[in-house]
């Protein structure tokens, strides 16, 4: 059981003092920081939400000469907002950056509001973007969260959650906005973007050279290398399918899949298998409610175990047991010629119907000559 107990006040307060000292220290000298506004605050963090300092220094500098501050940003044509960003990426950005000046304009008298939930309204403001701003522009004892921030707080604390569970981002922000000293709350901020950034990496941190070294949790049960946890990839579902290829002189019969995986595609008709289902099991009651549909003839060779095809979809992975079964004619059941939940479509793969690779797949299938046994 990992030790959650929290580093103490007095631990709080020599966080904040000895990574104040340091940052007054090391800080970079970044276009952002000196004589620092609210609008420059805004773009800057804008621009930093997906790029690395050393890209975003030359756009924040051409973006500020050509627009200053909010109204010249605010009336600006969108063409020349997204012209300056061209290079950056998101553009979506550009264009939120873009909304943000004239609702400030329009709704807030041309200034930046201060607080946290009324610059969550704003086009493009997170939770991160409204934190950081409120410290860094107004001095708000709050604590934005971002990635390096996640993982120098869960290594400071030893924290072994998963960080892309939301109970434990709410912990470790709880937790730093603790620590947030009552004056400088935006150097505070600033100062452990840059720890993270140049100290507290993600592999090989720099723990000689950290001023936490002596608080950090992490460091003193030998855990840097192992924390922050991410959560396993999730295990793709597993869903087994039986598929009945009927197949009459040269064409096989397809079905419009219902509503589900694949909706509306064309397949050889196919159930889902519960788990425990022997697949011939499912193939009788399917070969019974396709005859009495009349979609298969009443004289067909008994259904034979073709191959198992694995396919792998983003969220699933489908396991079907391929069973053919031959009839002499196709059937001449108006349900199943007519019907438009059913064609029939050439085993040579001349089909002028568009066929999903598993149906492909299902079509090509052959049965193996080694002897194995129907599953
Ligand atoms: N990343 C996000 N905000 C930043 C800032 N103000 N300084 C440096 N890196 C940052
Ligand atoms: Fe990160 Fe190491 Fe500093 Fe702890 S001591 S905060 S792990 S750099």
């Amino acid at each position: 059981m990992t030790d959650r107990s929290l580093p103490t006040a007095a631990d709080g307060a020599l966080i904040s003092k000895a990574l104040l000292a340091w940052y007054t220290r090391v800080r970079r000298d970044l276009p952002w920081r000196r004589q620092p506004s609210p609008y420059k605050t805004l773009v800057s963090e804008f621009m930093l939400q997906q790029t690395v300092v050393a890209t975003v220094i030359p756009y924040f500098e051409r973006f500020l000469k050509r627009f200053p501050g909010f109204p010249e940003l605010a009336a600006a044509a969108e063409e020349d907002v997204t012209a300056l960003w061209s290079g950056l990426g998101y553009y979506a950005r550009a264009r939120n950056l873009h909304r943000v000046a004239q609702a400030v304009c329009d709704h807030h008298c041309g200034v930046l509001p201060a607080d946290e939930a009324t610059l969550l309204t704003l086009p493009g403001i997170g939770p991160y973007t409204a934190a950081a701003i409120a410290a860094i522009a107004f001095g708000h004892r709050t604590f934005a969260l971002d990635g390096n921030a996640t993982r120098v707080v869960a290594r400071l604390t030893d924290d072994d959650a998963p960080i892309d569970q939301p109970e434990a981002r709410v912990r470790l922000r709880t937790v730093a906005t603790e620590w947030v000293p009552k004056r400088r709350a935006g150097d505070f901020a600033q100062a452990v973007m840059e720890l993270g950034a140049t100290v507290c990496r993600p592999k090989n941190p720099d723990c000689f050279a950290c001023p936490l070294l002596s608080v950090c949790r992490a460091a003193r049960s030998g855990r840097v290398d192992t924390i922050p946890v991410k959560s396993p990839k999730k295990a793709k579902r597993e869903i087994r399918w039986a598929v009945l290829r009927i197949e009459a002189n040269g064409w096989v019969a397809l079905q419009k899949r219902p509503p589900g995986l694949l909706a509306g595609t064309w397949l050889p008709p196919a159930v889902e298998l519960a788990a425990h289902e022997t697949p011939m099991s499912s193939v009788c009651s399917l070969v019974g409610s396709l005859a009495a549909a009349g979609a298969l003839p009443s004289a067909f060779a008994q259904p034979q175990f073709i191959e198992t095809v694995v396919h792998v979809f983003t969220h699933r992975q489908l396991t079907a047991e391929v069973f053919e079964v031959t009839t002499k004619r196709r059937p001449v059941s108006k349900t199943a010629a007519d019907d438009s939940d059913w064609r029939w479509a050439r085993t040579n793969g001349k089909s002028r119907l568009a066929l999903s690779s598993l149906a492909r797949k299902i079509l090509r299938a052959r049965k193996a000559d080694n002897g194995l046994v129907s599953p």
